[in-house]
Formats: C-alpha cells, structure tokens, sequence
C-alpha cells in the first residue's frame, strides 16, 4: 500500500500520539461529542506542522481503531469524513514536505471495514505527498495491533517462515515504521490499548491529562525531553 521510500527522512525521533479526549473536551463546553472530533483533527493538523519543524522524523497518530467501529453511526460517519478532511490536506502537506502514509486492516483482507471514499482519499494523499523528502506522517486508520501482529505472523507462516521476529517485523502493516521512542497519551487515561504494540517495546510514555484538542506544541516539547534526555 505504502510506497517504499525513496528518501529516509532527516529526523531523528518517531512520536506516537494516542489521541484521547475529544468527547469528553466538547462535553466539558455543552457541545455535541463530533464538535470535539473536528476540534481534534483541527489541533493534529497544528501538531503535524508543530513536528515537521521539530527532531521529528516519523509522526505516527491512531486514527480510528478496529473497536471504534460499535460508535454511533452518526459519530463514526463524522469521524470518516474527518480523515477523508485530513488526508485532503495536500497541499498543506507538500507546503511541509511531508510525506503521508496509512496503517490498518489491508484494504484487500476479508476483516477491512474501510469504507471505499475513505480508501480513495488515502491513496490519492499518498501518492501526492509521496515525492517530499520531510517527515512521515503516518496514520492508523481502522486500525488494532493484535491483527496486525496476528495477520504478520499469517503471512509468515503461509510464506513457509520459522516464525523469527524479523520475519513478524517485515510483515507488519508497515515494514518501513521504525521503533516508537515516545508514546503520547491524552486525557488522563494511563494505558496503551491496541496501538503499535510490537512497534514501541521499548518507547517511553507520555501520559497528560490535557485533552487532545488542547495538546501544545510546548507538550509536544516536554513530551520529546524524555527521549531526547536519554
Ligand atoms: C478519541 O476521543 C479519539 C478518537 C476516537 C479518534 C478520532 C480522532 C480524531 C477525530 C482526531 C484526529 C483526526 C483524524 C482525522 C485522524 P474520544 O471520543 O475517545 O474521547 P473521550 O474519551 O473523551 O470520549
């Protein structure tokens, strides 16, 4: 899906954010739950630029999981319309150099949910950022880390693989994602869900109580001391 890289991006560091919060930050203003989603891709949106002028060479953001799926129809509707939004975003992109890429359920496996408009903006975003040289942003969309591991350790063995962790690591979604050095997590909750698990093994971990539509570039800051400290 991703094409393969034809420049490694000068950045050194890979930020992982768990973008939690949104409900509860329109809530907190009387507003409906979407009026926090479209707060939330409004503030990755400054985030992204925020990295691209940073140590920041892959900027990875979980999107939308495979369990957010039982949402509200009405919700997850606003949700899909937000990435097709954000991976319109081109021309913003390619003012950044920024690449875009995508990470989920394969578009072709029996398990894909991706609607067919949301596919389509992908693919167009991808392949119109794919000739800048600046940082990746990678986006999860439709997105779980345990089918991710499960569907690379499938095609290993189909491929007749002794199962090494090289073999797992060529056949994730992404074989070109390089280990997570910090994980950021939103709103106060302490934990990391179903998100590049084999990927930030060793990552260390940002927890905030700040919601993400309020997520700073000085957060982005304190966030990256921990990797840049050690
Ligand atoms: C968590 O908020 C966020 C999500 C379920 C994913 C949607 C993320 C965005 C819309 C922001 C970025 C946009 C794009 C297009 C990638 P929550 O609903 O779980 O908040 P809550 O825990 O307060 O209910």
């Amino acid at each position: 899906m991703n094409p393969e890289l034809h420049t490694l991006p000068t950045g050194r560091h890979h930020v992982a954010c768990i973008m939690d919060g949104n409900g509860r930050w329109a809530e907190t203003r009387d507003l409906p739950r979407t009026a926090g989603h479209t707060a939330g891709e409004e503030n990755l949106a400054s985030i992204v630029r925020a990295a691209a002028q940073r140590d920041i060479g892959w900027l990875t953001v979980f999107g939308f999981s495979t369990e957010n799926w039982v949402r509200p129809r009405a919700e997850v509707r606003h949700i899909l319309g937000l990435h097709e939004r954000l991976f319109g975003r081109v021309e913003e992109l390619n003012d950044n150099n920024i690449r875009i890429r995508w990470i989920g359920r394969p578009f072709d496996s029996p398990e894909s949910r991706t609607p067919r408009f949301v596919q389509r903006s992908i693919r167009k975003a991808i392949a119109d950022t794919a000739q800048n040289t600046g940082m990746v942003l990678t986006v999860a969309f439709d997105y779980g880390s345990r089918f991710e591991m499960m569907n690379a350790a499938r095609n290993a063995r189909a491929d007749g693989s002794d199962l090494n962790m090289n073999d797992i690591t060529k056949r994730l979604h992404d074989a070109d994602l390089p280990p997570v050095d910090v994980m950021i997590r939103t709103s106060g909750e302490i934990r990391v869900s179903n998100f590049l698990l084999w990927q930030a093994a060793g990552a260390a971990i940002h927890f905030t109580d700040t919601a993400w539509p309020d997520l700073s570039a000085s957060e982005l800051d304190t966030a990256l001391s921990l990797v840049e400290a050690s």
